[in-house]
């Protein structure tokens, strides 16, 4: 069995940078025509200077003959001023802002502690349909990690949307059952990215059998029903919902360690991983919508013209892949099957 889709897009990607962007780039390139960069870098991408070096960077890194068009964010703090959404509006590459609650994933801790210092910024984001992208988990000690979700809506989220009803909002990598009723409730201005694993494995993976690092990601894995409700939110047809990977690359040792960083690299087999979800849902001919069509209208872009080819064939990830700093990589499944293979893709 073979399916065609129009070239996808991925609406959520760290391709971090230096030997790694080398690294992880030409996966990423293989599979999707554009991609919206994560601005997590050290130090983080905050100013549209910054991001404009940084797009060069990854035009530099590009394999000869590739066309991707990275859309970049910046890295939204409490002092990002008016002005600066103005430029950032004006570049035309900058396509969203990012917001990292200070402290709740890999590289936030330049994030925002205050929400209502970012008052100006939100006004002009609001003013010019620019988006603003969450990572919406709350970040006191005292809530319950798998709760972070869920009590960031009910406290800071939904409040946000309640003062700027015209801000466009998308809720990044959502994870639980309460965060995809509310996006299918809400209004026209809030949408929401599902990666691959959250629509494939539940919290069981990070601990079966022992303690599983690659399945260590923010917002982390949650209970089945979420992951159920995740599958329906993605298989529904609401174009709300899209294909953002979250890809997030770490370094074996960083990942295999007392401390493990957060984070799956899925972007080798993305859109296998996605494919093989909507196939167990009996849903596959709800996948081009969510990987092609949702992300790109929701961010008023044109939709790609090229398109790929997925095959139903079994094949085995390899263990591992280079990666800079003298370490590798191991994809998300390493060593293990996937039932889906990207067989060709095409520009026009
Ligand atoms: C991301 C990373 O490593 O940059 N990690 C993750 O677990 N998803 C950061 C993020 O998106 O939260
Ligand atoms: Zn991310």
């Amino acid at each position: 069995m073979q399916i065609t889709l129009t070239r996808p897009d991925d609406w959520h990607l760290h391709l971090r940078d230096g030997e790694a962007l080398q690294a992880v780039l030409p996966h990423s390139v293989r599979q999707f025509a554009r991609a919206i960069i994560m601005p997590n870098l050290r130090p983080p991408v905050v100013t549209v200077a910054a991001a404009a070096d940084y797009r060069q960077r990854i035009l530099d890194a590009l394999p000869d003959g590739a066309r991707f068009e990275p859309l970049m964010t910046l890295y939204l703090t409490d002092s990002t001023p008016a002005d600066e959404i103005r430029r950032a509006v004006d570049s035309g590459f900058v396509k969203a802002v990012k917001l990292y609650p200070a402290g709740a994933t890999t590289h936030s801790d330049a994030g925002v502690s205050d929400l209502s210092q970012c008052d100006p910024a939100l006004a002009e984001m609001e003013r010019a349909g620019m988006p603003l992208l969450v990572h919406g988990e709350v970040t006191d000690p005292a809530i319950d990690l798998f709760d972070r979700e869920s009590v960031f809506i009910e406290t800071v989220l939904q409040a946000l949307l309640k003062r700027r009803p015209g801000l466009r909002v998308v809720f990044e990598h959502i994870t639980t059952k309460e965060a995809a009723e509310f996006v299918a409730s809400a209004g026209d201005t809030l949408a929401a990215t599902i990666t691959a694993h959250h629509l494939l494995y539940n919290r069981n993976a990070i601990f079966a059998g022992g303690v599983r690092p690659h399945y260590y990601c923010l917002p982390i894995l949650k209970r089945e029903k979420h992951r159920a409700a995740l599958v329906r939110a993605a298989t529904s047809g609401s174009p709300k919902f899209f294909l953002g990977t979250d890809s997030a690359p770490h370094a074996r040792r960083a990942k295999e360690a007392a401390c493990g960083c957060a984070g799956c690299f899925t972007a080798l087999s993305a859109l296998e991983l996605y494919a093989e979800a909507f196939d167990l849902a009996g849903s596959l001919e709800k996948l081009e919508a969510f990987a092609s069509f949702n992300g790109a209208d929701f961010y008023r872009l044109p939709r790609n013209k090229g398109s790929v080819i997925l095959e139903k064939e079994a094949w085995t990830l390899p263990e591992s892949l280079p990666y800079a700093l003298d370490d590798e990589l191991a994809p998300l499944r390493a060593g293990e099957l996937l039932t889906w293979k990207l067989r060709e893709t095409s520009d026009q």
